[in-house]
Parts: structure tokens; sequence; C-alpha cells
């Protein structure tokens, strides 16, 4: 038997479920896509409604982290969309250059693609050694995998087709190793990231940093979510830092006036008044 479409009701009875008891807020997320991630969680636990992944998470809470799996969106790479890359290069770099110590928050970043090309960026203009990436998602095993910092060969050699095409000063094979089977990025990317939970829907600020990434994560909220994290960001941002969405992104609504001035409008790269 399939599932049937996730009505409203049982759609709300389950997010409030996982809410109370795994503390994920996922109320605030685009309605569509949530629904249709719920429903393909279903066909993938091989379970037919709401009520039957209800009576799962009774029988056996674990199956939460399978559900969460299907809840978040993990498709990420690395230097995806390379004019983003190359816009931050030229326009945000030679801020953080002026910062003894840099921080730089990657928010959403799933299996940490993103974090480690932000390191790379870093070490090409000399900075990695004295900055800090702090790389935060909701999703414990794209964490993990963040962490080890280890992906397959063949995807590397994908990226660095990116890589090149950002504007890379020599080859991404420069800053792995081929080990285990996989690309293991060296360890002086991996010592400047630090990866940890942090939920941009119920958790707030914890640290001034001058720079801001986050990319393919706005789309899937709704407005109000949107607006409180936008919040978020403008509160962790020192006076002059940068707030980098990507051309996928919302273009910076009207509801945050007088916080953030255009820097470059494909990219999505905004900078925080008062600097
Ligand atoms: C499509 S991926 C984007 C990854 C990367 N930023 C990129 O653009 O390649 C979206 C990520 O946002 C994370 N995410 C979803 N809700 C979140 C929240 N409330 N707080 C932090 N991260 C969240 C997901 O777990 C997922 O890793």
């Amino acid at each position: 038997m399939s599932a049937a479409e996730v009505a409203d009701d049982d759609l709300d009875r389950l997010l409030e479920i996982v809410l109370e008891r795994y503390q994920y807020d996922f109320r605030q997320y685009a309605r569509t896509s949530v629904r249709r991630r719920v429903q393909r969680a279903l066909e993938a636990m091989r379970l037919v409604s709401v009520d039957e992944i209800v009576a799962t998470l009774d029988r056996d809470p674990r199956r939460f982290t399978e559900l969460l799996g299907y809840l978040t969106v993990q498709v990420t790479s690395m230097f995806r969309d390379p004019p983003f890359w190359a816009a931050l290069r030229s326009k945000v770099l030679p801020y953080l250059a002026t910062y003894p110590s840099p921080r730089i928050w990657s928010a959403g970043v799933g299996t940490g693609e993103e974090a480690y090309s932000l390191a790379i960026l870093l070490d090409e203009a000399g900075l990695l050694d004295r900055s800090i990436v702090y790389a935060t998602d909701i999703e414990p095993a794209a964490l993990a995998a963040a962490t080890a910092g280890i992906y397959s060969l063949k995807k590397m050699r994908e990226y660095g087709e990116s890589y090149a095409a950002a504007g890379g000063a020599g080859s991404l094979a420069d800053h792995y190793t081929a080990a285990y089977g996989g690309a293991v990025l060296s360890p002086r990317l991996r010592k400047a990231v630090v990866f940890s939970d942090h939920s941009l829907s119920t958790d707030s600020v914890f640290a001034e940093v001058q720079l801001i990434v986050c990319r393919n994560v706005f789309i899937y909220f709704e407005r109000p979510l949107q607006a409180r994290v936008l919040q978020l960001f403008a509160d962790g941002l020192s006076r002059g830092g940068y707030l980098a969405l990507g051309s996928k992104e919302i273009v910076l609504p009207s509801f945050v006036p007088d916080v953030f001035t255009e820097v470059d409008r494909d990219a999505r790269i905004y900078r925080r008044k008062g600097g």
C-alpha cells in the first residue's frame, strides 16, 4: 500500500511531536517542501501514514535519525556556483585581511564542502592560520561526515573544475591526499574549521563574526523564519561585516531596512552598515 497525500492536520501534528520530543522546529519551513519530504520519508521507511510514523517513533525513538535525514536537504558541493566564490574572493577577502583573527560563520553547512571551500579561499589569501570558520548545521550525520573531511575522489575531480572556474590559484589536489579510498582534506584545513550543532530556527548567536555564509537554506524557510534568521545574522556580524547568501537565495527583503547594503546583487552579498 502506498502513502496517501499527507493532510495538513497530520503534518502539523507530526511537526509538533518532532519539536516536543526532539527539539527540532520545522513548523516554519516552506510547507510544500516539508510535505514532500515527509511523503518521501513515509515511502522510504515503508510506512503509509503519519500515525504509523508516530507509532514507529513510540516504539523506537532512535528512528528519528532516519526521519531527520529525510526532513533536511543535503545537496551540496565544493565551490558550488563558482561566480559566487570569485565574488567572495575579490570583494570580501580584502576586508577579512584587515582583521588580526578573522572569524567566519558558515551556517547550514551540510556535509562540510562549503566550509572547506571557505578554508581553501582563506588559505590561498594567506589568512588560514589566523582565521577560524565556525560551521554549523542541525543534521548530526552530515556534521559527522563534515568533521571527518573525507570525500570521494570522483567528486573531488568534479569539484576541481568548479575550483578552477572560481579562479583557484593552484590545484584543488594541493589541498588533499588520497587515502582510505577517498580524498582526505589537509589537516591545516580541518584545524581551521570547527563544526557544531546549531539551529537557525531555535538557537541564538554564539560569536561575533566578520563574514556569514548561508546558502541554499533560506529557500526552505517561510517568511517569519527568514526574518528571524536575518536578525540573528545582523546581531552576529561586526559592523561592516559581510553576509553572503548566494545566487539561488532570496534577495534581501525590505523587512530588515537600515541594516544591510547591497555589495553584489548576483552573488547576494550584503554588508552590515556602520563599518
Ligand atoms: C541544501 S543544504 C545547503 C548546504 C550548503 N550551504 C550549500 O549551499 O551547498 C541545506 C542545509 O541546511 C541545513 N538546515 C536546515 N534547517 C536548518 C536549521 N534550522 N539550522 C541550521 N541548518 C539547517 C540542512 O541540514 C542542510 O544541511
